[in-house]
């Protein structure tokens, strides 16, 4: 995508702002305050280039806008996007600490229209350093005031979305099916874990090998990354980056079902049709991964407790039905089906003001 498309965007807000010193440039966008103050995670990635990253955060605030509005959570969607100059594990601590500082000089600078919150490379203890800056962080760490990390609540939404999902493709109950999970991270090796204690044969893939090792120590049998979408399962769980199934991917991937984590899954608008046409069904992710933002908005925001949140996240279950018979009844893909359902439960609400 060029800047002129990247700048071309229908979401409310974007911020930017480049550090000389380190390289870093630093975007935040806020894809809606319709419904409420907007939330997203803080992504640190090296990107291709500043556009790449425009877009990207464009993308991901988008789809926290449909996962709040699909949830029935009272906020908008926005995300940050903190461009490295190099890979994460490249940045020494001194460079790292600096740009979190400046990351939250940034959010505070909005006043509260953006609540920012953890996502990939950023954790529990760095919305803690976010903290020091600006009041306008979630998932700081429990003892810090904030709600802990939103992982293990995603994996567990997602794990609901996956029981829910085989049911309704006629695959039964997981045991016994081979479940693909791509991306062993906080919330993939969490969802790994739960699959195989619910008797999944797991198929798992990482760049990281010491996380591979790790899950062949409970069982699990690697598969090379690159041959992550030809490799056969029931269920392919993507839970690393966005973008992995293409129209093209999506013609051949040899799969019954997708339920994962990772944002954005789909990379261009017809994948999810084609999904549909080859009766692969697809769990859109935004509704699959709201765990997390039910965990941060429900501690957070709405004083849930953990029963409350646990009870909502079992909910991602029935939400995903719905958009399963509503994908049936309209002849649509999953993913235009959700983000119909997304507009019914909104529609009925006033907007306010932020
Ligand atoms: P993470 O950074 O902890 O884990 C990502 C894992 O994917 C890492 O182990 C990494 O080595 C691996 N990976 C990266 N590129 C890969 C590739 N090409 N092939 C195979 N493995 C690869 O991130 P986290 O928190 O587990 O998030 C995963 C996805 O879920 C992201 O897309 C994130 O936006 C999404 N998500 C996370 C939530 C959370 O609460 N952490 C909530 C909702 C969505
Ligand atoms: N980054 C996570 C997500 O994509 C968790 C999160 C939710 C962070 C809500 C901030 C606000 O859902």
């Amino acid at each position: 995508m060029n800047v002129d498309d990247a700048l071309r965007w229908d979401g409310e807000l974007t911020l930017t702002r480049h550090d000389p010193e380190t390289g870093t440039t630093f975007i935040i966008r806020v894809d809606s305050l319709r419904h409420g103050r907007s939330a997203g995670g803080t992504r640190a990635a090296h990107y291709g280039s500043p556009t790449a990253a425009l877009e990207d955060a464009g993308r991901l605030a988008g789809a926290m806008t449909l996962k709040m509005a699909v949830s029935n959570l009272p906020m908008g969607g926005g995300k940050s996007v903190i461009a490295l100059p190099a890979p994460r594990q490249d940045i020494d601590a001194a460079t790292w600490n600096r740009i979190l500082s400046l990351h939250a000089e940034n959010i505070d600078r909005l006043n509260g229209a953006y609540w920012t919150g953890p996502d990939v490379n950023t954790s529990s203890a760095d919305m803690d350093i976010l903290g020091d800056t600006t009041n306008f962080v979630f998932g700081r760490s429990i003892d810090r005031g904030g709600a802990g990390s939103s992982a293990l609540n995603t994996a567990v939404g997602v794990f609901e979305a996956m029981k829910a999902t085989a049911q309704f493709r006629g695959l039964g109950d997981l045991d016994g099916l081979t479940v693909l999970v791509q991306g062993l991270g906080a919330v993939g090796g969490h969802l790994a874990t739960m699959a195989a204690q619910a008797g999944a044969r797991l198929l798992v893939t990482d760049v990281n090998s010491e996380r591979i090792a790790w899950a062949q120590d409970f069982g699990c049998s690697p598969v090379s990354p690159a041959e992550v979408t030809a490799t056969p399962c029931d269920i392919f769980a993507p839970c690393a980056m966005g973008g992995v199934i293409d129209s093209t991917i999506a013609r051949q991937l040899p799969a019954s079902a997708v339920v994962g984590a990772a944002n954005n899954t789909l990379a261009d608008d017809e994948a999810g049709s084609v999904l549909r046409d080859r009766d692969v069904l697809y769990a859109p992710d935004f509704v699959t991964n709201a765990g997390g933002a039910f965990h941060l908005v429900g501690h957070e925001v709405l004083g849930w407790d953990a029963d409350t949140v646990a009870g909502h996240i079992r909910g991602i279950g029935q939400t995903l039905t719905q958009v399963y018979e509503i994908s049936d009844a309209e002849g649509v893909s999953t993913d235009t089906a959700a983000r119909t359902l997304a507009r019914r439960r909104t529609d009925s609400l006033e907007a306010v003001a932020v």
